[in-house]
This record gives structure tokens, C-alpha cells and sequence, in this order.
């Protein structure tokens, strides 16, 4: 998938049988997209795409959707899948401050992996573990919700560990040092494979209700 430019990303993404396109028309019927009734895992900012890939190939009994923002993003995951065929992923492109217009009542697990932090307070709101879209989360989730969290981030780490805690939300599992405490069958991301090559703690964490 060569590009001229990034511009050229935003229309050439949908000739990936990978992305949905019309993915407005399938609030709350996901499933039909898999001829299946499997559980359906969602990532938020999957950036290039190496965990949701991985994790799809990884266990075809579980339905993998990826959400990116950016055309320009999404296609290096797209160039990762030009010779495969996996038919338990999907991908969409788009910003997900309306996740709660796409989704409804179907998603088992979320996975935020490395989430952009917004350091400055006047942008806490575009933080994917804000109040705002933990809120708009709730209905997105089949059962209980259930989110997983990865960051090198401390920062972000604490701000969510308060965050998911003022929304009732349990821990199930935590670790400040993942790659000391339990590495078995972890998928890192990208930026995971960075900041854990340098020696930085990847931080993670669990949570339902
Ligand atoms: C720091 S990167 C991490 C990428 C990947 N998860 C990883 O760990 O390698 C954050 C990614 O999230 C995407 N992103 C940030 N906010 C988003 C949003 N509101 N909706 C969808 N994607 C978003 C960004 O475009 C970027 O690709």
C-alpha cells in the first residue's frame, strides 16, 4: 500500500477489506460483521496495530475490532495485514469521542494501550480515561464492563487508577512493573516495544463493574 502522500491515506484505507466503512450502519449488531456470536474485544488508538493483529491471530474464538483515529496511522497496520487473512478483525478509522454512537451493548473487553496522556489540564477531557469517556463508555458493554489499560506513563497510570476508581470501577489486576511481575502472553504494542527496550516500566491495569 505505497502512498504519495498522507492525504492519499484517508481514501486508500478503504480499499482494505479490514476496514469498515459503513460502520454507523452496525450499532448493536456487530456480531452480524463475523457471522458469529463471539465475544467482541474492542482497542481504542490501536496506532499501527501490532497487539490487535497479534491478538486476533492469536485466539479466532474472540472477535477483535481496532479504532484509530488517523488514515495516515491506520494504514501502517493495513500494510501489516496485506497478506493475511484474518476473518475475526476489523478495524475502523475514526475519532472515538463518539464511541456511543457506534457502539451499543456489545463489547466484552476494551483495551487502551498507551494512550496519548494530554499532560496539560485544559485537555483532561480528551484523555481516554477521563470521567467523560469512562461515561461514555458504559454503554458500549455487553455485560460488565471491562477495561484493560497499558502505559509507560506514570502520570497517566495514577490519573486513571483515580479515575476508574471515582466511577466504581474494581481492580482486578495491577502492575507497575509488567515486564518484571507477568510478561507470559502479553502482545505488547509498538510504543510498548519501545519503552520497554529502554528499560521503562510498563504500568498496567485491570478493572470491571
Ligand atoms: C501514543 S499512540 C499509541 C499507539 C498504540 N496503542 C501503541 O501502543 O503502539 C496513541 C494512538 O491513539 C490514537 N488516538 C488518540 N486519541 C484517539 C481517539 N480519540 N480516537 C481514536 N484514536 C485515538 C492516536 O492517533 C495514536 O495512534
Amino acid at each position: 500500500m505505497r502512498l504519495r502522500n498522507i492525504k492519499e491515506a484517508e481514501t486508500k484505507i478503504y480499499e482494505s477489506p479490514y476496514i469498515i466503512e459503513d460502520y454507523k450502519n452496525y450499532k448493536g449488531k456487530f456480531n452480524e460483521l463475523f457471522n458469529n456470536n463471539n465475544p467482541i474485544h474492542l482497542e481504542i488508538g490501536m496506532g499501527k496495530g501490532n497487539f490487535i493483529i497479534n491478538n486476533a491471530i492469536n485466539n479466532p474464538g474472540i472477535n477483535y475490532i481496532g479504532v484509530e483515529k488517523y488514515a495516515s496511522v491506520m494504514i501502517r497496520a493495513l500494510e501489516k495485514l496485506e497478506d493475511k487473512k484474518i476473518d475475526n478483525l476489523k478495524l475502523i478509522c475514526f475519532d472515538a469521542s463518539t464511541i456511543e454512537e457506534v457502539f451499543d451493548k456489545e463489547i466484552e473487553t476494551l483495551y487502551l494501550n498507551f494512550s496519548d496522556p494530554w499532560p496539560k489540564t485544559r485537555h483532561e477531557k480528551r484523555r481516554l480515561t477521563s470521567d467523560t469517556f469512562l461515561k461514555k463508555y458504559t454503554s458500549i458493554f455487553k455485560n460488565k464492563n471491562h477495561i484493560i489499560m497499558k502505559t509507560d506513563n506514570r502520570k497517566l497510570f495514577e490519573y486513571s487508577v483515580i479515575s476508574f476508581n471515582a466511577e466504581k470501577y474494581n481492580i482486578v489486576d495491577l502492575s507497575l512493573n509488567l515486564y518484571e511481575d507477568n510478561p507470559l502472553n502479553n502482545i505488547p504494542t509498538e510504543y510498548e516495544i519501545k519503552f520497554s527496550s529502554k528499560g521503562f516500566p510498563i504500568y498496567k491495569i485491570e478493572v470491571t463493574k
